[in-house]
């Protein structure tokens, strides 16, 4: 099976070093990678966003699958396009993909399937949902509705702050309508599913790490760090793929939209309970590079049978390992990254065991390789346990080097 991967970054690479050890894999294609997943396959030069030509390379290059990692080309109708050429994709309709494109969406289907998901109201007039905070005298976490690459939700400590998030986020283009949700509390857990349209197939639970500094201070970021599996009984995971995630997966087949590919769940476990704070229509990142190295079984196999609309029995077995990884971010991340800073160690981190270096924002600048976006690099650690995973992870971190290179610390602590 000749596969195009699409995206670029460290869920990407993730995605690549999985996908390479499918015996169904014939070529590898990425658009457009990086340096990490050119060592797996043949980088094209192609944004994740450029329909017209993706869909060409695609067919020149006898592309029998397409697999798409962000979550823009999804909710732009980029598995439509292939679809409707006749090249099995998988990632949702752009139909489905709402469920992630559209935060207003996604509470009305979850109101309707009666998921246990934060209170929320919609405004679409910053003066209206400025009145509705002010009267209610308690903070509410803003969201935007749309797609904010990972800039869309400002979680507020008092009125003044909310009052000042909505101006904030209001000003944006994805936030021309707004939830105003419940402010809930307690520890945050990733639950990633591939789904058929019908079954779901769940993957081990993730932790992520959101926060820019250590001890969960600082600017929300896309993720500094994550781990698995996450800390949870089982009772609780199966809780939530049952009663969180599978009524979204059938009022989404109901509505006629059936949802098709990775179901990421984003749930706290309150004292009252699991809750959805929201889903993505797409694999984590970085949840992504700690959960595919603890899962055995052929991924290509599995991704087929879901776009394919029949998990059947697929099986994707867990590893009783864990994983961690630590992302190196670039200077001035999130706000600001800075591009071109020289990346040194690199070499030395292929001779450890139990180390994957997964490359997100970088690129060539012959001879080196150099910081190009805002997470560099993803360095994952295996091990027997958490606490040995983390250790391999840090070892490696230690050997790497770029200027203003920022991560956390106490990841998995
Ligand atoms: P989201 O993109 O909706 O997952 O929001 C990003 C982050 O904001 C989440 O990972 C949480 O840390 C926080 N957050 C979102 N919704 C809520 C909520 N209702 N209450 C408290 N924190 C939230
Ligand atoms: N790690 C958060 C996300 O992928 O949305």
């Amino acid at each position: 099976m000749n596969v195009l991967l699409i995206g670029s970054g460290g869920r990407e690479h993730a995605l690549a070093w999985k996908l390479a050890q499918s015996p169904l894999l014939g070529e590898l294609l990425i658009a457009p990678g990086n340096p990490g997943t050119a060592l797996l396959g043949r980088n094209v030069p192609v944004s994740a966003n450029d329909q017209d030509l993706l869909l060409e390379v695609a067919r020149n290059a006898h592309i029998d699958f397409v697999v798409v990692g962000p979550e823009a080309p999804l909710v732009a109708g980029l598995a439509d396009r292939f679809a409707a050429a006749g090249i099995a994709v998988f990632g949702p309709t752009a139909a489905a993909a709402q469920i992630e494109g559209s935060k207003i969406f996604a509470k009305q289907v979850m109101q309707e399937a009666g998921v246990p998901t934060a209170a929320a109201h919609t405004f679409s007039s910053p003066a209206d949902a400025i009145a509705f905070a002010r009267l209610s005298k308690r903070p509410w976490v803003v969201k935007a509705d749309g797609l904010a690459a990972g800039k869309g939700v400002i979680v507020p400590t008092n009125v003044t702050t909310t009052v000042a998030a909505i101006e904030e986020i209001m000003a944006t283009s994805a936030g021309q309508r707004v939830l105003l949700e419940e402010l809930l509390v307690g520890e945050e857990v990733s639950v990633l599913a591939l789904c058929d349209g019908k079954h779901l197939l769940p993957l081990p639970p993730a932790r992520d790490h959101k926060r820019l500094r250590d001890g969960d201070q600082g600017p929300n970021t896309g993720g500094m760090g994550a781990f698995a599996p996450a800390e949870i009984d089982e009772e609780t995971f199966e809780l939530i793929v049952r009663d969180l995630m599978q009524p979204v997966v059938d009022a989404m087949a109901a509505r006629g939209t059936p949802f098709r590919g990775a179901l990421y769940a984003g749930v706290m476990l309150t004292a009252q309970g699991p809750r959805i704070l929201e889903f993505n229509a797409r694999f984590g990142d970085p949840e992504t590079q700690v959960i595919l190295p603890l899962i055995n079984g052929d991924l290509l196999a599995a991704l087929a049978a879901c776009a394919a609309g029949d998990l059947g029995n697929t099986e994707l077995p867990w590893a009783s390992s864990a994983a961690a990884c630590i992302v190196l971010a670039a200077a001035g991340y999130p706000a600001a990254p800075r591009s071109g800073d020289v990346i040194q160690g690199l070499e030395s981190v292929t001779d450890l065991g139990d180390v994957l270096v997964f490359h997100a924002g970088t690129t060539w600048e012959s001879p080196s390789i150099v910081t190009a976006g805002g997470r560099v690099l993803c360095v994952t650690g295996l091990g027997a346990t958490r606490r040995t995973a983390l250790d391999h992870a840090y070892e490696a971190v230690e050997l790497i080097n770029f200027a203003g290179m920022q991560f956390r610390r106490d990841i998995g602590r």
